[in-house]
């Protein structure tokens, strides 16, 4: 017989702690009960468990606020949650939250057994451990001196419990450096929370980081424990800060400078032990300037300062991002890029950084079916085009000034023309909707008819330049 799986089991109810105690013993499971999610999580943190249950609705922490808290303490442990009749909403906000399944009341105990089989069969402990290896194994891929060294002041930084702000262009890896200082530190058992603050209008932005208690204003109908709560021991990454409200910028600058944070309608404030990364892509100190971010709140944050090169400033890392991202996608048996494909994307400007480079490899893996790509398959820029005919007229429109000229017979020196600009947002907007005429032609406000006409040009243009090479 296997060892004994553990199982920790959260629900305020008595009668069900008893049934499912019973259920689940009966079945050869070490179960431990815990009457609500506070009591819960602090079971979790002193003992190992193969398996969590929760239900959804608990006092003192619900159950998504105990998933919530699990999933930030990194830990695969599955987790399901006890949802109540009729709530699949509740059901799918778990499973989005990272639950592994759910099962909703009331059920059997031949329902429980089924779906506690289900999560702990070793197919699916595979799948997570394949999970954790992907999750865990996200290394920061470089070789750029400007980047290690970089790397080396978040690592020092990270022992101090100093609040850091990362900046960079939007792609550089500012949450994977976030996330550097926080497994380097000494709260790297602790929760990593984050917080887009440019996703929430400011008053749920508010709730989201402080909480707030049941009844503190129309639609609070429960009481919320804040991020910044839920990161008590750990990090809290507040992504995109310059998006933050001037007002909530200020109520920041209170909770950075008291160390306590008061949840919306609560009385007394909470102490809070929390280390603080702020990420931003655009110039915060440009911001102040402007009057849009808080010069106090700028300078609390900035405490410690990061820079992220752009990867257009680092190129030798492009080619150890393109092997690396090729292995991620298609294994070890990745193909070999071409030297000359190589050269250009190297080249290339890369306005979206390594986020841009991981799309266009994966799409470049996909497109090349297992072999080689082609320069093509990256779809680099503008040159990302649907069918194959206009494909190798956009193609040759943008590999060179010359073929330029001899597709385009009015091309400017510099610059571009009408004509040009005009193919350009057809085949852009073909792309963005997927090849869907209809679509595509409603976006650009003209017929049907005139797309198709537009798109018979590009084709006829294709088979005369070809004929002109040919001469
Ligand atoms: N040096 C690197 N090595 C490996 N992967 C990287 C590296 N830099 C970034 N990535 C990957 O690129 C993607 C973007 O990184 P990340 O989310 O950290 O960037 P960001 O600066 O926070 O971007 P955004 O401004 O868009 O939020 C992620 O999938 C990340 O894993
Ligand atoms: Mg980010």
């Amino acid at each position: 017989m296997e060892q004994q799986a553990r199982i920790l089991v959260a629900d305020d109810d008595p009668q069900m702690q008893l049934a499912i105690k019973a259920s689940l013993s009966r079945a050869g499971f070490d179960v431990v009960i815990a009457a609500d999610g506070k009591a819960a999580l602090e079971l979790f943190e002193k003992r190992s468990f193969d398996l969590i249950i929760s239900d959804q609705r608990m006092p003192e922490m619900t159950g998504q606020e105990f998933l919530a808290a699990v999933q930030a303490r990194g830990t695969q442990v599955p987790f399901v949650m006890i949802t109540a009749h009729g709530t699949i909403t509740q059901a799918v906000e778990a499973m989005q939250l990272g639950a592994a399944d759910f099962i909703t009341k009331p059920f059997s105990a031949e329902e429980l057994r089924r779906v506690v089989d289900r999560v702990l069969s070793p197919e699916n402990r595979d799948f997570r451990s394949e999970e954790k290896k992907s999750r865990r194994g996200r290394a920061i891929i470089t070789n750029d001196q400007m980047m290690i060294r970089v790397l080396e002041v978040a690592e020092a930084v990270a022992r101090s419990d100093a609040t850091v702000l990362v900046q960079g262009e939007s792609g550089t890896g500012k949450e994977l450096v976030a996330r550097l200082v926080h497994s380097s530190s000494a709260r790297c058992k602790g929760p990593f929370v984050a917080v887009n603050c440019a996703a929430l209008p400011e008053t749920l932005l508010e709730s989201e980081l402080f909480g707030h208690e049941k009844g503190a204003f129309t639609g609070a109908l429960a009481r919320k424990i804040g991020k910044f709560e839920l990161a008590q021991g750990g990090t809290i990454l507040l992504d995109e800060i310059s998006e933050m409200e001037l007002g909530l910028q200020a109520k920041l600058l209170r909770v950075l400078q008291e160390r306590e944070v008061d949840r919306v309608g609560g009385r007394d404030p909470i102490a809070i032990d929390v280390r603080v990364v702020a990420t931003t892509n655009r110039n915060l100190e440009m911001a102040v300037s402007e009057g849009k971010f808080r010069a106090d709140l700028f300078y609390r944050l900035n405490v410690i300062p990061i820079t992220l090169p752009p990867l257009r400033e680092r190129r030798c890392d492009i080619k150890l991002l393109v092997r690396h991202f090729m292995q991620q996608y298609l294994g070890d048996s990745a193909p070999e890029i071409s030297p000359a494909v190589l050269e250009s994307l190297t080249a290339y400007s890369w306005p979206g950084n390594v986020r841009e480079m991981q799309n266009a490899v994966e799409r470049a893996a996909i497109l090349s079916r297992g072999g080689t790509p082609t320069q093509e398959d990256f779809l680099l820029g503008t040159a990302r085009t649907i069918d194959t005919t206009v494909a190798a007229a956009a193609a040759a429109v943008q590999s060179s000034a010359a073929e330029v000229s001899k597709v385009e017979r009015q091309v400017v020196h510099v610059g571009t023309t009408v004509q040009q600009m005009e193919k350009t947002l057809i085949l852009e907007t073909l792309r963005a909707t997927q090849n869907n005429r209809t679509q595509a032609a409603k976006l650009l406000g003209i017929s049907i008819r005139t797309l198709r006409n537009k798109l018979n040009e590009y084709g006829a243009e294709l088979g005369q330049s070809a004929e002109e090479a040919r001469s």
